[in-house]
């Protein structure tokens, strides 16, 4: 009730201080009061706060909130991202990704170079076939489980990292063959428990031993790929080129970077386009008829486009930004747009805010599936699930092949349905990394279509 009259109170003083114009040169943040119908409509949920106030101060284009500036409007946005720098001095403090090129560009362009050339999307779509095999592996499980109930997200975090390790480190990790629970649990706590629920805290024994598990398994994985004999593969692998480029230590913690963000990212992203699916299963039905159709030209040639699937995919990373921000910092003071930033300030590009605003988007707060059929890409950084500039995602061809070949894969074999086990979405932040996952593992009830699977043979290794 009271929840209800804050969010009507906070309906009524955004449309009034519309009606007031902005004065440009300040940077707007909300007063006491603002904050307390902030905290009566959505309690401790920043997420929805931050929405909200993007709203409210759309036409200022951005606002400070709890000591950090967000920007919402894409020129900003876009002087922001080039003018600003990644990584200040107490970023990733506590994170097992403290030491890696997730900091400043400066501190490690020979990391940079050794590795630019394997994310290339030529390089990447080489090894699709690696990546749907990996997929089918996934759908392998389903059939074989016990009842018709699958923990998707479960499945597919095995499957990112198998992928991951196939794709970029030519190693096997056999996480679909139920073979990496210890890295598997260190992870989940690290990025699910501490950072995205708050259910331990980073000092705690539980998050500490994780972190250890992670570094010595990585350590392995890294020695014993270093002592391969490399005379079947073409070029060098990454790890050979990370060590001789950084020395141990830097390829080790660079290694966790593309097996956490490799991993977590897309792991996250399929549930999520689940979710949707069963919601609306005349979607999901429209998505399997295309997997039907182009399925043997997709076999055969892995970058054939798949527009229906790729709108919907497109669609889910707009209303559900993965990465619902980009952070960076300024050391020196520097202009954007009107506004002059002192030294040091934590710069926000609030991706989530942009890519739900209605100024933007029609309907912006609905799924609207076919939406990017008709939306022939977006201007400047109204759409930057993926990020932009000289930082921009390195992973994100990776992603975007993954994504596609395993939706069609899984659309094309089995059917996806609310089970009673199956959680509302909802979403927990893991601020520290700028990573959304859903609150609960997302369990489907599934069952096969009829369609002949003898078209993926060739896929079984
Ligand atoms: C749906 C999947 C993904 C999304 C939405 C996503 C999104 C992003 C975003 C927004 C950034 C930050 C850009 C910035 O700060 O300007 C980023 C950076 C990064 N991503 Fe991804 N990513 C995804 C998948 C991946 C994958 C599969 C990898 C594989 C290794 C990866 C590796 C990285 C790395 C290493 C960076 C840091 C780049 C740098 O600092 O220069 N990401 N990603
Ligand atoms: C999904 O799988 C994970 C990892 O095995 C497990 O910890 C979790 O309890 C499962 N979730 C559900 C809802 O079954
Ligand atoms: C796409 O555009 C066509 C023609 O302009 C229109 O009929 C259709 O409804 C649009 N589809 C969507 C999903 O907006």
């Amino acid at each position: 009730m009271l929840q209800l009259a804050a969010l009507t109170l906070l309906c009524i003083v955004k449309w009034i201080y519309q009606l007031i114009p902005p004065e440009k040169s300040r940077i707007p943040s909300p007063g006491s009061c603002l904050l307390i119908l902030l905290t009566l409509a959505f309690e401790h949920d920043k997420l929805q706060k931050l929405e909200l106030l993007s709203e409210f101060y759309f036409y200022y284009g951005l606002f400070k909130f709890d000591g950090k500036i967000y920007i919402l409007n894409p020129r900003l946005a876009q002087q922001a991202i080039y003018k600003l720098e990644k990584g200040a001095k107490h970023y990733l403090e506590n994170s097992p990704l403290k030491n890696t090129f997730l900091g400043s560009s400066q501190k490690s362009p020979e990391t940079r170079r050794a590795i630019a050339s394997l994310f290339r999307k030529t390089s990447i779509d080489e090894r699709a076939t690696i990546m749907m095999s990996d997929i089918q592996k996934m759908c392998e499980q389903f059939r074989s489980g016990p009842s018709g109930v699958v923990n998707v997200t479960e499945w597919t975090l095995r499957m990112a990292l198998d992928i991951v390790g196939h794709v970029l480190f030519e190693l096997d990790f056999h996480g679909l063959e139920l073979k990496q629970e210890k890295l598997i649990s260190a992870m989940t706590t690290i990025s699910h428990r501490c950072y995205a629920l708050g259910e331990v805290t980073s000092d705690s024994k539980e998050f500490l031993d994780a972190n250890v598990q992670i570094d010595d398994i990585t350590c392995m994985v890294l020695e014993e790929a270093l002592n391969i004999d490399d005379g079947t593969i073409k070029g060098k692998r990454l790890v050979k080129s990370l060590h001789d480029a950084c020395g141990f230590t830097e390829a080790k913690d660079n290694m966790k970077l593309f097996l956490m963000a490799g991993t977590e990212t897309t792991a996250a992203t399929i549930p999520v386009v689940m979710s949707l699916l069963v919601k609306y299963p005349t979607v999901q039905d429209e998505l399997r008829q295309e997997a039907e159709e182009l399925l043997e030209s997709l076999m055969a040639d892995p970058t054939t486009p798949l527009p229906k699937i790729e709108s919907v995919l497109s669609e889910v990373l707009r209303l559900y930004p993965i990465a619902p921000f980009i952070s960076r910092q300024n050391y020196e003071p520097v202009n954007l747009g009107d506004i002059k930033l002192d030294q040091h300030t934590d710069v926000i590009i609030f991706t989530w805010g942009i890519h739900r605003n209605p100024h933007f988007w029609e309907k912006s707060r609905e799924f609207v599936p076919f939406r990017f059929l008709n939306t022939s890409k977006t201007s400047g950084n109204m759409y930057i699930p993926f990020g932009a500039g000289s930082r921009v995602c390195i992973g994100q061809h990776l992603a975007w092949l993954e994504l596609r070949l395993a939706i069609a894969l899984l659309l094309f074999q089995f059917k996806f349905e609310h089970a009673p086990e199956t959680p509302e979405l909802r979403f927990g932040v893991d601020w520290t990394h700028a990573v959304v996952h859903p609150d609960k593992d997302m369990v489907f009830r599934i069952s096969p279509t009829q369609n002949d699977t003898c078209v993926l043979k060739s896929l079984n290794r």
